[in-house]
């Protein structure tokens, strides 16, 4: 069995590319081992509203579970609740180097345009190597975004290692087959993104079934007919992937199988296919809201067994490094 970690940031609404990308995984393949954690640590490091930020780390939590997310047999727990994360991230920072955060390229995507970056934002990758590291993770389920971060905590992990000694495990990146990456409905050009700049292109988990509808048969596709996943035909490639990933058949059979339709038809097929998946999801979701109380007693017994073999972890670390105490 592999040691599993993976994280969501609680900010903005969760959207499909988070379910297909990641969570999905999560949820079929959980088990003891597997730790999953919503970092609000890393949601503010942009500006944010904390009413808005306490609102979303519950609401994020009821969405895990009614993912199917099991507090039985899996961690799921809130990034704050375990302080080792921080500590972790400040002995990190001082083996990771500039150079290599200067070089993250969602660094430099979310940091443009923008007057003022704080340290954190920056510092962000240092804190994810912290999250994966703490739990000698071997495997990271992710979107394909998330590739570049996570080996950078590969790096960080077998510098440390050299200077230090064995400590930390090498995490690697697992991506699934369909909807590693799915594309934003309107400009498929961009990941499809909680920042929310175009809520026409993003279904996000909690939209009704007609705004799905609505969103799909509106989305971007070209001026051809044919439904094939080509590099000249991105709009019909994401949908392609959409629909690979709502039904788990590959992209190849769903060709074969539409092939003739119109891209009316197609669209009608992917919205179906998308709401079949979601209702359970969105229902179970719908539940879980009425009690808080309970969802926050789940976080706070997941946040203690997350903290024993984080502290483990850093009672190692801080002998390595010649931390007294
Ligand atoms: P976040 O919160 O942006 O996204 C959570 C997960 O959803 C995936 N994802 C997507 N997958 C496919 N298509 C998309 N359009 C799409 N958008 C998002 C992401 O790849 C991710 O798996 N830095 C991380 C959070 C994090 C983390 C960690 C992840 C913090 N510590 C440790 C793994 C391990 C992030 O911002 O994810």
């Amino acid at each position: 069995m592999a040691r599993v970690f993976s994280g969501v940031q609680p900010s903005g609404s969760p959207h499909i590319g988070n379910y297909f990308g990641a969570w999905t995984r999560w949820a079929t393949e959980q088990e003891a081992g597997h730790f999953y954690c919503i970092v609000d640590l890393h949601a503010i490091t942009a500006p944010h509203d904390p009413a808005e930020l306490r609102e979303r780390t519950i609401d994020l939590a009821c969405w895990l579970l009614a993912v199917g997310l099991d507090p039985e047999r899996c961690t799921l727990f809130v990034q704050s609740h375990v302080r080792e994360h921080t500590e972790c991230a400040w002995v990190l920072d001082c083996v990771a180097t500039m150079g290599e955060l200067k070089r993250m390229t969602q660094f430099k995507e979310k940091s443009q345009g923008r007057d003022s970056v704080s340290v954190g934002m920056f510092n962000y990758p240092v804190l994810q190597a912290a999250d994966i590291l703490l739990y000698h993770a071997e495997e990271v389920p992710v979107g394909a975004d998330q590739r570049q971060h996570i080996e950078l905590s590969r790096d960080i992990a077998g510098r440390f290692n050299q200077r230090f000694g064995q400590t930390f495990t090498l995490p690697k990146a697992t991506f699934p087959t369909s909807g590693a990456r799915i594309m934003d409905l309107q400009h498929v050009e961009n990941k499809m993104s909680k920042s929310a700049q175009s809520p026409q292109g993003t279904i996000d988990l909690a939209d009704t079934e007609a705004a799905t509808r609505k969103k799909i048969m509106r989305a971007v596709t070209d001026s051809g007919t044919e439904i094939r996943a080509a590099p000249d035909k991105q709009g019909v490639t994401n949908l392609l992937d959409l629909l690979s990933a709502a039904t788990g058949s590959g992209v190849p059979a769903l060709e074969a199988e539409l092939e003739g339709q119109r891209y009316g038809d197609f669209k009608k097929t992917v919205a179906d296919a998308v709401n079949e998946r979601l209702r359970p999801v969105r229902e179970r979701h719908a539940e879980l809201r009425e009690d808080p109380a309970a969802v926050q007693a789940m976080l706070a017994r997941g946040a203690e067994r997350a903290r024993e073999t984080a502290s483990a972890t850093m009672v190692d670390v801080r002998a390595k490094v010649g931390l007294t105490g």
